[in-house]
């Protein structure tokens, strides 16, 4: 075991600490029985990481005193599903789950908005606590209380707001997870430098490649403080009225290309770098971001093999994907912009202005 480091959620009585360390999910049961009080606990993952993982978490839960259970969902985005929360809602209550049990979500940003969403509903709300294994969980899906399952409709459509009462961040777990899907939870760390810390974002410039080798004494500096901007931007925002709209940086676009190519193929951190550049380029036709931030930013996800380029598709196509949740044509979305590198903000602008005629799509 070696160091440590907290971060802490601020958010009145519902705030909570990130335990970030490496090599300490051993450790997690007794932060597990101050943070809930829980007698019982469900551990809910998925197999690439419970056979890696859930061993060590039950033993640790069970050693302070909790009955712990392992149920695991089919691996992937297709269990974020309303059939798949119904499954483990009578699976728990089956196992004698009560108002005084936890629930552990151990994996991945799906198993966290799944297992959370079912800790939001079941019983009006049980104790939750994130385990997050992906580095996207890690620095982004884990922190800030946002749950929910997919329908016909749409991604995301159906969910709760429900805080974790701890988040347990053990770095060593990024050793197994496959290196496509480093570089995608990669998106999100650049994303947080380019909006909130220029600092950051040059440190990725001179250790990019230190990260990605998972040298520990990067990782976990650059792993912390992305959470540090998530607890900040999520302490003042909760609910998306103002400051946590930024975190969208290169989702309007990345979102739109997501669903063109019907979510296939292309992981979400994929679609944010493309669309990163995309909004930065914008930004800069615009006369908002200084010219050459988008060059330095593509540079920047190449190093890390993430894509720049946004598939093609005609113009008209991505005009209706960027306003699709909009009602009427002439509404204006809050466009993330670059005032410089470490800065954002938005721009109220029509899908017109967001993708202009003559746009030109390439990839
Ligand atoms: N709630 C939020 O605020 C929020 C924010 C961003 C994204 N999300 C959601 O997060 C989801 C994506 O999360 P994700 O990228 O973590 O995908 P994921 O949960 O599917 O994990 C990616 C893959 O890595 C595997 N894996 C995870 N950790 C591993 C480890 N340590 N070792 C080996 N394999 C491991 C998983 O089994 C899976 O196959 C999406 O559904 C997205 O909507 C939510
Ligand atoms: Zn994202």
């Amino acid at each position: 075991m070696s160091k440590r480091k907290r971060v802490q959620v601020e958010l009145g009585e519902r705030s909570y600490p990130i335990e970030i360390g490496q090599g300490h999910l051993d450790a997690l049961g007794p932060a597990v029985k101050r943070a809930t009080g829980a007698k019982r606990a469900a551990v809910i993952t998925v197999a690439p990481v419970g056979r890696r993982y859930a061993s060590r978490v039950l033993r640790s839960l069970r050693d302070a005193g909790i009955a712990a259970r392992r149920f695991e969902v089919p691996d992937g985005e297709r269990s974020k599903s309303l059939r798949q929360a119904g499954a483990l809602y009578d699976a728990l209550l089956e196992a004698g789950f009560d108002r005084g049990s936890a629930i552990l979500a151990l994996g991945g940003g799906v198993v966290g908005d799944l297992a959370g969403f079912v800790a939001a509903t079941l019983l009006r709300g049980v104790p939750f606590v994130q385990v997050p294994t992906s580095l996207l969980a890690m620095v982004d899906s884990s922190v800030g209380g946002k749950t929910g399952v997919n329908v016909k409709r749409g991604k995301n459509l159906v969910g709760a707001f429900h805080q974790p009462r701890l988040v347990w961040l053990d770095t060593a777990a990024l050793a197994t997870l496959p290196p496509r899907q480093l570089a995608n939870g990669m998106a999100e760390v650049v994303k947080h430098a380019a909006i909130w810390d220029a600092a950051l974002f040059e440190r990725l410039e001179h250790e990019v490649e230190a990260m990605l080798d998972l040298d520990p004494s990067v990782v976990l500096p650059i792993v912390a403080r992305n959470c540090e901007i998530k607890a900040e931007v999520v302490s003042r925002d909760e609910r998306e009225a103002g400051v946590r709209m930024l975190l969208n940086f290169g989702h309007t676009l990345g979102h739109a290309a997501e669903a063109l190519r019907g979510y296939r193929g292309l992981l979400h951190g994929e679609a944010v770098a493309m669309g990163m550049v995309y909004a930065a380029y914008r930004g800069e036709s615009l006369g908002i971001t200084p010219e050459g931030t988008a060059a330095r930013i593509a540079a920047l996800l190449v190093r890390i093999g993430l894509p720049t380029e946004l598939p093609r598709f005609p113009r008209r196509a991505y005009l209706s994907a960027v306003g699709v949740d909009k009602k009427r044509r002439d509404q204006r979305i809050q466009f993330v912009a670059l005032r410089k590198l470490g800065r954002a903000e938005t721009v109220p602008l029509l899908p017109e202005e967001i993708v202009p005629p003559r746009t030109r799509f390439g990839g």
